[in-house]
């Protein structure tokens, strides 16, 4: 196999932040793989400091076995970028958008105007390549610029949130043409995306970051079972003293958040009513009792104690507090 991607203590710190923290993996050719993170986890500085854009404060990235700070217009060459925000001359055709973008590349006009024909059918745009932008959909753009991003036969294709705010249907087809790039075209992506479903779906293998760390490393599957098997979440009043009635040989794991208490073992329905039974028999309150197949969300959950979505609550919270202080 070979590696497409190799990133060896990647650090950048902004100030006194560190929005990059000493991460190192590796992706293999053809890999799709994901960094799934909350709102300010770090995953579009990684990509800019892999595609050039920024220089890390430390460590070092080889693309394509070409490294980032010795040979810049090398890795440039050979990936394809398509950013968090759009980046579309609205007023331009699909056509003249990636006309544009292939001579900055200088590909020669013949093979150019071949090349773009063949991508925008690919991305089934080819119908529209007249249309100015502007009259397109959010699913239409993305897949414009996921086209762009192809133009120059890139080997390794970024894509920072490519579904950000479109609605599931779009976001499935979406899904189809990238999992068509990597599977047929041999092309390595690496996307950013704080949609677990996104990563349980699309994804050969995912990083969860946090805080610019890597927290766990692996495929969607193996963070999934590393839980333990299936879940049961039990609400109650006395949290503590549910934890404490279910240490047992048959349960792998009992964590307890807000009100609940979350228990994983394997076969559950088999379980259950052993679970309300115990409970009962000790007289501790039961206000419900769920059974569910781990997600994503439970194992970022498990790993930093707190869901995605209650990490970027807390990030718009300190956001807020931080303008009242300026204002005052
Ligand atoms: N140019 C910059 N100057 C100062 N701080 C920055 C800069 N760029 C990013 N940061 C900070 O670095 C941290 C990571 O930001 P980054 O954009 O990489 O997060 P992200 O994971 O892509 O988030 P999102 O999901 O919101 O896109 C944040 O705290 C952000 O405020
Ligand atoms: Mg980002």
């Amino acid at each position: 196999m070979t590696i497409a991607l190799q990133i060896l203590n990647l650090t950048r710190r902004f100030n006194d932040l560190v929005a990059v923290d000493n991460i190192s993996f590796e992706i293999q050719q053809g890999e799709i793989f994901g960094l799934l993170g909350p709102n300010g986890a770090g995953k579009t500085t990684t990509l800019s400091m892999l595609a050039t854009m920024l220089p890390p404060t430390s460590g070092s990235a080889t693309v394509n076995g070409i490294d980032i700070e010795k040979d810049p217009d090398g890795v440039r060459k050979s990936i394809g970028i398509v950013f968090q925000d759009q980046s579309l001359d609205e007023e331009l055709t699909a056509w003249e958008n990636m006309d544009f973008h292939g001579r900055l590349y200088r590909i020669p006009s013949e093979a150019r105007a071949q090349r773009i024909a063949e991508l925008l059918t690919l991305v089934e745009l080819n119908e529209r390549r007249d249309d100015i932008v502007k009259t397109f959909s959010g699913g239409m753009r993305r897949r414009l610029e996921i086209a762009r991003g192809l133009l120059h036969h890139p080997v390794v294709l970024f894509l920072d949130e490519p579904t950000l705010g479109l609605d599931p249907q779009t976001r499935n087809h979406l899904w189809e043409y990238i999992a068509t790039l990597a599977k047929e075209k041999g092309i390595t992506i690496i996307l950013t995306t704080h949609y677990m479903e996104e990563a349980d779906r699309l994804c050969n293998r995912i990083a969860i970051i946090d805080h610019g760390r890597i927290i766990a490393i692996d495929t969607p599957k193996n963070l999934k079972d590393g839980l333990g098997g299936d879940l049961v979440t039990i609400g109650s009043p006395d949290p503590a003293a549910v934890a404490a009635a279910l240490i047992e040989p048959w349960v792998a794991r009992v964590e307890t958040h807000n009100n609940e208490v979350i228990v994983s073992l394997k076969n559950a329905d088999q379980h259950v009513s052993s679970i309300v039974t115990l409970l009962n028999t000790r007289h501790i309150p039961i206000s419900s009792i769920t059974i569910h197949k781990p997600t994503l969300e439970d194992v970022f959950l498990s790993f930093t104690g707190k869901t995605i979505r209650e990490q970027e609550a807390g990030i718009k919270e300190t956001m807020r507090m931080h303008q009242r202080m300026m204002r005052h």
